[in-house]
C-alpha cells in the first residue's frame, strides 16, 4: 500500500519492469574501500563488532554502485560466539569454531537469551544504517539458519559435504535436534532484535541445505525455516522474510508454501526458466547469475544477466547473484550486471 521503495515492492508481490537489484557479499574483500576499513579494524571479527566500521563497509557498496539494498555487515558465525562457542579466522582458510559433538560439550552453551550481551554491538550498526542509508534503499538483516549454523559448530569449521554433522544426526539424533532447537530459539531472537532496531526485511542463509535430502530436508532445512518465520510474523507481520536454501534444487518448489517466507533465494544451479515455471508462481524469487561472471565479466556476462532478467519478467523478481561475490572480482563487472538489468528502463 503506497509502498515505495523497489525491493518492499517486489517482496509485496509486484512485478516491475526493472527488477531491483542487490548483491550476496556486496561488501567484501573485491572492493578496496573494503579492505581498507577491514584494516582499520584490525581483522575480520573486530570489523563485525565495530558498529561504526561495519555500518561504514555496508555503505561502501550503496555509494558506488547505488544497489536497492544494503545488507548489514556482521556473520552468521556470530550467534555461534554469542552463544559460547570460541571463533575465530584464519586468514586464507576460513572460520574456526570449539565444536559440540558431546552432552557435555553443549551443556556448556549460554541460553538463547544471553546472546544479547555478545550481539548488542550488531544491533548498533543496523540502528546506524537506518538513520544513514538513503531513503530509497532497503535495508537487509540477516542471520544463518539453524542447519547451517550447526553444521559450522559441529565440525568446528567449514567441510565440503558437512559431514560432522550428518555423522551426529545418525549417531545422536537427540543432541543434534537439541542443539538446531537452541540455534532455532537464538535466531528468532536475534533476528526480532535486528527488526526492532530498524532492519526491514530479514533473511535466513541456509548455505548447505542441498546436502539435506528427503525427510531431513522436511525435518532440518523446511522446518526450522518455517518456525522462525512464524515466529516473527507473529510479532512484525510486516516484515518480509527471506529464504535461501541453497542449492536445494528440487526442493526450492513449494519452498514459500511450506515455510511462509515471503521470497526464496535461488542459487545458480537451478535454470531461471525452470525457476520461474515451479517456484516463481508461488510468489517472489531472489537470483540468479552465477558469481563467476563477476570474475570473467564480457558477453557472456551480459547475456547471462539478460537471459535471468527475461526468464523472472512475468513475476516478483529481485535481481542477485547466486552465491555470493568473491575477492577475485572485478569491481567494473558489478557495474556491468547493474548496467545491463537496469538498460530497460532507459530503453
Ligand atoms: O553479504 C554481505 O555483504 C553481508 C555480510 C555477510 C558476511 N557473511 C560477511 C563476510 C553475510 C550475509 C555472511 C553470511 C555467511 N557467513 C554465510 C552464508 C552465506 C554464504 O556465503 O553461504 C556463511 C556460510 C558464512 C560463514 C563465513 N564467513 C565463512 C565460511 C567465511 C570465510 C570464507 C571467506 O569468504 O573468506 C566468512 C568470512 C566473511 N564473512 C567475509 C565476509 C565479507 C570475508 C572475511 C574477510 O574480510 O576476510
Amino acid at each position: 500500500m503506497g509502498q515505495q521503495k523497489t525491493i518492499l515492492r517486489a517482496l509485496a508481490g509486484e512485478t516491475q519492469v526493472v527488477p531491483p537489484i542487490w548483491m550476496m557479499r556486496q561488501a567484501g574483500r573485491y572492493l578496496p574501500e573494503y579492505r581498507a576499513t577491514r584494516a582499520q579494524a584490525g581483522d575480520f571479527l573486530s570489523l563485525c563488532y565495530n558498529s561504526e566500521l561495519a555500518a561504514e563497509v555496508t555503505l561502501q557498496p550503496i555509494r558506488r554502485y547505488g544497489f536497492d539494498a544494503a545488507i548489514l555487515f556482521a556473520d552468521i558465525l556470530l550467534v555461534p560466539q554469542a552463544l559460547g562457542a570460541d571463533l575465530w579466522f584464519v586468514t586464507g582458510e576460513g572460520p574456526r569454531l570449539s565444536t559440540i559433538t558431546t552432552e557435555s560439550d553443549f551443556a556448556k552453551l549460554k541460553p538463547a537469551s544471553d546472546i544479547h550481551a555478545v550481539l548488542n554491538p550488531v544491533y548498533e550498526t543496523v540502528r546506524i544504517l537506518s538513520r544513514e542509508l538513503p531513503s530509497e534503499t532497503t535495508l537487509i538483516g540477516f542471520a544463518g539458519a539453524p542447519w547451517t549454523v550447526a553444521t559450522y559448530m559441529i565440525a568446528g569449521r567449514g567441510t565440503p559435504d558437512q559431514g560432522p554433522a550428518h555423522a551426529l544426526m545418525t549417531e545422536n539424533v537427540a543432541l543434534f535436534e537439541a542443539l538446531l532447537a537452541r540455534i532455532t530459539e537464538a535466531t528468532i531472537i536475534y533476528l526480532s532484535a535486528q527488526i526492532e532496531a530498524g532492519a526491514e526485511v530479514v533473511k535466513i542463509f541456509d548455505s548447505w541445505a542441498g546436502s539435506l535430502k528427503g525427510d531431513a530436508f522436511r525435518k532440518y532445512a523446511l522446518e526450522p525455516a518455517r518456525e522462525i518465520t512464524a515466529a516473527l510474523k507473529a510479532r512484525y507481520p510486516h516484515i518480509p522474510i527471506i529464504g535461501f536454501p541453497r542449492e536445494a534444487g528440487e526442493a526450492y518448489v513449494g519452498f514459500h508454501k511450506a515455510t511462509g517466507v515471503d521470497c526464496v533465494a535461488l542459487d545458480n544451479s537451478v535454470d531461471p526458466e525452470w525457476a520461474a515455471a515451479h517456484v516463481q508462481v508461488d510468489g517472489c524469487v531472489q537470483g540468479n547469475l552465477a558469481s563467476t561472471h563477476m570474475v570473467t565479466g564480457g558477453e557472456a556476462l551480459v547475456s547471462e544477466t539478460r537471459r535471468i532478467v527475461k526468464a523472472f519478467s512475468k513475476g516478483p523478481h529481485i535481481f542477485n547473484l547466486g552465491h555470493g561475490i568473491t575477492p577475485d572480482a572485478d569491481p567494473a563487472n558489478v557495474q556491468l550486471m547493474i548496467d545491463t538489468v537496469r538498460e530497460g528502463a532507459q530503453g
